[in-house]
């Protein structure tokens, strides 16, 4: 049990803020209070603050130079990621909680890594299903049976959110992202979208891609599907990885991890980000039977740190 309860800043109160932290925080209220909440958008910051006991403003700054402010929780736009990881990292923070992507470019990513070296300052990133507790316990049997993988197939088939973030808070208006279309025949503004893809949605399977296959191999075909998805596979001479999703449908909230071995088949389907609803549920196949894996925690609750900051 902490000695304390550690003061938190919020960088950006929009949804991820609204539906995710907010309630998972609010399981965690005996480690963790939200102090401030910043946002460009002053109602935002206003509302969003009043609603977790917090104050608001529009100032990034007020986070950093605030002492109550022990971690900072970076939940703003993914290019403004890095400037405020470091930021932060320099003010001194005893830790950093990033929303996915901590970075957009590789020479950020570097700059973060050598900023938080020096600072010392440890960083979380909200890749929740790295964290998950149910897939962690999976893929350590997995290692443990001293089993390869041959294929893996990362599947998100995903209605839209405001179906799972409707349920999750009461999102203020102002904060709901414009999502425009994509025109069929602007090539770049797909090759915009793809990207965005992969840093939005494909980044949350890469730390378990690597996981089982930490040599990715060569990139056979890569497509982005409209509205939104990609299909992606590599390949190296011993295995094979398909990367597939898919969103906005009527279809039910699908997001899966099959790892396939001689011996072992390793699925786990990990809830919708907005749903707090416990951890992945994994089932390893062998000859011998079924191990099913499952935690009443999910992996945002489990890459929360469990002693005082
Ligand atoms: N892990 C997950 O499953 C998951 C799910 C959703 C979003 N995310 C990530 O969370 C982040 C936020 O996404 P969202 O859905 O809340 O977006 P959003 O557009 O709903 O909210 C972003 C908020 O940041 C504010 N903002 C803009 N510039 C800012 C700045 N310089 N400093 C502080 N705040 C600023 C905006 O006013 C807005 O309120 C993104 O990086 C996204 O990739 C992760």
């Amino acid at each position: 049990m902490p000695d304390k309860s550690s003061g938190v800043g919020f960088l950006g109160g929009g949804l991820a803020t609204q539906a995710i932290h907010i309630p998972v925080l609010a399981t965690l209220r005996d480690r963790f209070n939200i102090v401030r909440v910043v946002s460009p958008d002053p109602r935002v910051a206003a509302e969003v603050a009043r609603r977790c006991g917090a104050k608001g403003s529009t100032r990034e700054q007020d986070v950093l130079d605030d002492p109550a402010v022990e971690i900072v929780a970076i939940c703003s736009p993914d290019a403004v990621h890095a400037r405020q990881v470091i930021a932060a990292c320099k003010a001194g923070k005893k830790l950093i909680f990033c929303e996915k992507p901590l970075a957009v470019t590789r020479a950020e990513a570097e700059e973060i890594g050598r900023t938080a070296r020096a600072t010392g300052t440890p960083i979380v990133v909200g890749a929740m299903h790295a964290y998950d507790p149910a897939y962690r316990a999976a893929q350590a049997a997995w290692a443990e049976a001293q089993e390869q993988a041959d294929f893996i197939q990362a599947t998100v088939f995903l209605p839209s959110n405001d179906v799972f973030i409707n349920q999750a808070t009461d999102p203020l208006p102002s904060s709901r992202m414009q999502r425009a279309g994509v025109p069929g025949d602007d090539l770049a503004f797909r090759r915009l979208f793809m990207r965005g893809a992969i840093l939005g949605l494909a980044i949350h399977d890469i730390p378990l891609l690597r996981d089982f296959y930490p040599s990715v191999g060569t990139v056979v075909s890569s497509r982005f599907l409209p509205p939104f998805g990609y299909s992606i596979s590599m390949a190296s001479r011993d295995a094979q990885v398909e990367f597939l999703a898919l969103l906005p449908g009527t279809w039910p909230a699908d997001w899966r991890l099959r790892v396939m071995g001689r011996r072992h088949e390793l699925t786990a389907s990990f809830p919708p980000s907005y749903v707090l609803a416990g951890s992945a549920h994994v089932v390893i196949s062998r000859a011998q039977g079924t191990t099913v894996f499952e935690e009443p925690v999910s992996g945002y609750q489990a890459m929360c740190p469990t002693s005082g900051m």
